[in-house]
């Protein structure tokens, strides 16, 4: 380990993604074409042909710069959300979002409260910044919201909430969430990160921009890399007061979007016919699989995301060893070690057959 940068920095443990299909391929000398995975939980769909012909033609216009302002897909977001463009900041994926929130916000030695098993980027832009994580145990692996405001700090100037959350797949009620807004104080920013929120039914459905209007330290981020179907272009964007949008633009990098990703996603955004595709192709799914988990007496956690965390044993080896033998049958899921659940692993929820070639080696791994 090198003695460059803060001690913060150096104390950062990098990301552990999905591990992509041609690294699988060439570790366990497998045919790429055989090899199923669901493990970062991208739409099996693949992207939508409305984004593809948006692409071509954005193709043409590749030497210049994008449009740093990203007029085109505000204006997208402006019609379908109705938010004004000074609301709206761009991100490079939401992922970008919740660090410019870290960035612009906290400072060294300061905190951010966020859950136990949330998505792992918190922490990372928590330590990016050298301010201190304030992790609040779970409740039935979800977020426990009224122990995180009690857990508020006078140091504390964010709080990241996922809902729902990546990788429990679990979920808090709107009423739950509001009642929690109305006891943050005003001088913390609350991020209420809705990368599933499309997935999910609409009795669940609740308006997080009507709360935006209402608390001026609020920045709901969205994402089109799930539901949407644009995980490798890298785009999403958050939505706050002016003032909060204000200060995350003056920190992001004036080129975040490339122009492809902003054709493509002003496409999707207009194509209901492939979100609705989406959520139903991963609803179905979500049944086979957990009707599959429960006939093989596997203990899941019910899920809200295009996902599901299961337990793949009893010891803390357990995710680690049916992980390995998964990955030598060509089935690509996620070990969820790292998040502090060992004997859990996280699958993805794709097309039936892909789901069945991972309940069948899942069946021979367990045998
Ligand atoms: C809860 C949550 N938030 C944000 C993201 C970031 O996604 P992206 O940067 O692709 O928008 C993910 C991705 O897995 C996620 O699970």
């Amino acid at each position: 380990m090198s003695n460059f940068g803060p001690d913060y920095v150096r104390a950062i443990a990098p990301y552990q993604g999905g591990k992509p299909i041609a690294e699988v391929a060439r570790e366990f000398g497998l045919d790429e074409a055989a090899i199923v995975k669901l493990a970062s939980n991208e739409n099996p769909l693949g992207i939508p042909q409305s984004s593809q012909h948006a692409m071509q033609q954005a193709f043409a216009d590749l030497a210049r710069y994008p449009d740093s302002n990203g007029f085109d897909l505000k204006a997208a977001i402006t019609k379908k959300f109705d938010v004004p463009s000074d609301w709206i900041t761009l991100g490079n994926g939401s992922n970008d979002i919740l660090e410019l929130a870290a960035r612009a916000l906290v400072q060294p030695g300061q905190s951010v409260v966020y859950s136990q098993y949330s998505f792992a980027v918190y922490p990372l832009a928590t330590q990016a910044v050298g301010a201190r994580a304030i992790v609040v145990p779970a409740k039935n692996f979800g977020h426990d919201l009224e122990a995180m405001v009690d857990s508020i700090a006078s140091d504390t100037k964010l709080i990241f909430v996922a809902n729902p959350n990546n990788p429990t797949g679990t979920f808090v009620e709107g009423e739950k969430i509001a009642a929690m807004l109305k006891r943050i104080p005003s001088n913390v920013v609350v991020v209420l990160d809705e990368a599933y929120t499309e997935y999910l039914p609409a009795n669940l459905h609740y308006d997080a921009l009507a709360w935006v209007r209402q608390y001026p330290n609020l920045i709901v981020s969205r994402t089109f890399s799930k539901a949407y179907g644009l995980a490798g272009l890298r785009v999403g964007f958050g939505i706050a007061h002016p003032e909060l949008t204000d200060l995350l633009n003056r920190i992001r990098q004036p080129f975040n979007v490339n122009s492809l990703a902003q054709a493509a996603a002003v496409a999707a955004l207009n194509d209901d016919e492939y979100l609705h595709e989406s959520a139903k192709l991963n609803a179905d799914g979500y049944r086979q699989m957990t009707d599959a988990f429960t006939k093989m007496g596997i203990e899941f956690v019910p899920s809200h995301g295009n996902f599901v965390l299961f337990r793949a044993g009893d010891d803390d080896g357990a995710g680690g060893r049916v992980n390995l033998e998964l990955l030598k049958k060509g089935v690509i899921v996620r070990p969820v070690g790292n998040y502090g659940l060992p004997q859990w692993l996280r699958v993805s929820i794709g097309l039936p057959h892909e789901n069945e070639v991972f309940l069948k080696a899942l069946r021979s791994v367990l045998a």
